[in-house]
């Protein structure tokens, strides 16, 4: 195993090598081969059900593939513990809400900053020169949410909340960001606004997004993988996802709409 000198290209962000895992009798990931490259905005696509969510798991650490091997930025992290992924410069988001609604923008994007997850914060006055607020405030900056800094997060739209959390996890410096379906449950005009939002982010953060609307997906990514029943059944740019018949037939025998939960 080398580990990347100058000369050599940079190791890709994320590889999957023959990536499975199985729960009891069901196997909800199927040999799973992926490359995402550093800087590179992939969408993991496909209809509730597929694995996407479990790949995101294995991918974090919260439980072991039951085969394969994954590296990220070409260190072998198979069975290494989340943190120690987090510490190589993963961060990953959560499918339902992780928000706490009682705290401020300003406080939620400093504590997340700081590594600490709702709940578990001591009530500290952090000083205006701290540099973790500076830092807060530049990141409420970067989602849109300069205008609301002060304001309890259970006052903000559904959208601005859905921001936040990109900016929450903006907030730990990432450099692979993983995103569960960061637009769930928005209308057309919020998602159209979160997806020109993760656009916009620094091109040096890796973005893997799952998706389960195919709009999303193909607006906000290079690359497409479409996943189904546990396998990857497409891979490539949107423009040839959007042509490709399989998919369309995945999408045709599920009814996608723009709202779900
Ligand atoms: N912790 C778990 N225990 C048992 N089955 C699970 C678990 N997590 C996911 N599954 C199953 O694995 C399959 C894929 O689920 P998931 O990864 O959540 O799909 P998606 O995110 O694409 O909607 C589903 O059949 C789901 O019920
Ligand atoms: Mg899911």
């Amino acid at each position: 195993m080398t580990v990347g000198s100058a000369a050599e290209a940079p190791a890709p962000a994320l590889q999957l090598q023959g990536v499975g895992r199985r729960f009891g009798a069901l196997q909800a990931l199927r040999d799973v081969t992926m490359e995402v490259a550093a800087g590179e905005r992939r969408a993991i696509l496909g209809p509730n059900g597929a694995g996407k969510t479990t790949l995101f798991n294995v991918v974090a650490g919260d439980f072991p593939p039951t085969s394969g091997t994954i590296r990220l930025y070409g260190t072998e992290v198979t069975h290494l513990q989340p943190h120690r992924r987090t510490r190589l410069g993963l961060t990953r988001t959560y499918q339902n809400s992780q928000l706490f609604m009682g705290l401020s923008v300003a406080d939620s994007l400093y504590l997340a900053g700081r590594g600490v997850r709702s709940g578990r914060f001591s009530m500290v006055r952090p000083r205006a020169s701290d540099p973790a607020l500076v830092h807060a405030r530049e990141v409420a900056d970067i989602v849109h949410l300069g205008d609301v800094y002060d304001r309890a997060v259970g006052s903000l739209s559904h959208g601005q909340q859905r921001q936040l959390e990109v900016g929450m996890a903006l907030a730990g410096r990432p450099r692979l960001l993983m995103l569960d379906e960061p637009a769930a449950g928005l209308s057309r005009g919020e998602r159209t606004m979160l997806t020109d939002l993760l656009r916009s982010l620094p091109r040096d953060i890796t973005i893997i997004l799952v998706e389960h609307d195919m709009d999303v997906a193909l607006a906000a990514a290079d690359r497409v993988t479409v996943m189904q029943e546990g396998s990857i059944v497409v891979e490539g740019t949107p423009d040839t996802i959007q042509a490709d018949q399989t998919v369309q037939d995945i999408y045709l025998g599920h009814s996608v709409g723009a709202h779900h939960g």
